[in-house]
């Protein structure tokens, strides 16, 4: 599968979501997940995210191994994304930000 990160949080640019061939992107109110049951792997989503957040599995950073069970965790209580939506209002204020998971809203 593939596993959206924290860079997302609080910017949720969305464009993802748009080249995802199969609906597999959950939104909550400041983050995405992918939903590790219906991701192919194709990966085109991750040249599309500007926040650099999205990973193969195998691929994700030492610091965000968390993140692989928080995609599966949320994938059960956030709802299914087909179409892009507008970023949040400071997502490019919060891109690169640090330590943004005590950020995450369920
Ligand atoms: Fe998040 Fe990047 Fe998609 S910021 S919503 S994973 S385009």
């Amino acid at each position: 599968t593939h596993v959206v990160t924290e860079n997302c949080i609080k910017c949720k640019y969305t464009d993802c979501v748009d080249v995802c061939p199969v609906d597999c992107f959950k939104e909550g109110p400041n983050f995405l997940i992918i939903d590790p049951d219906e991701c192919i792997d194709c990966a085109v989503c991750i040249p599309e995210c500007p926040a650099n957040a999205i990973f193969a599995e195998e691929d994700v950073p030492q610091d965000q191994m968390k993140f692989i069970a928080i995609n599966a965790e949320l994938s059960a209580e956030f709802t299914t994304i087909s179409r892009s939506v507008k970023p949040l209002p400071d997502a490019d204020e919060w891109n690169g930000k640090e330590d943004k998971l005590q950020f995450l809203e369920r």
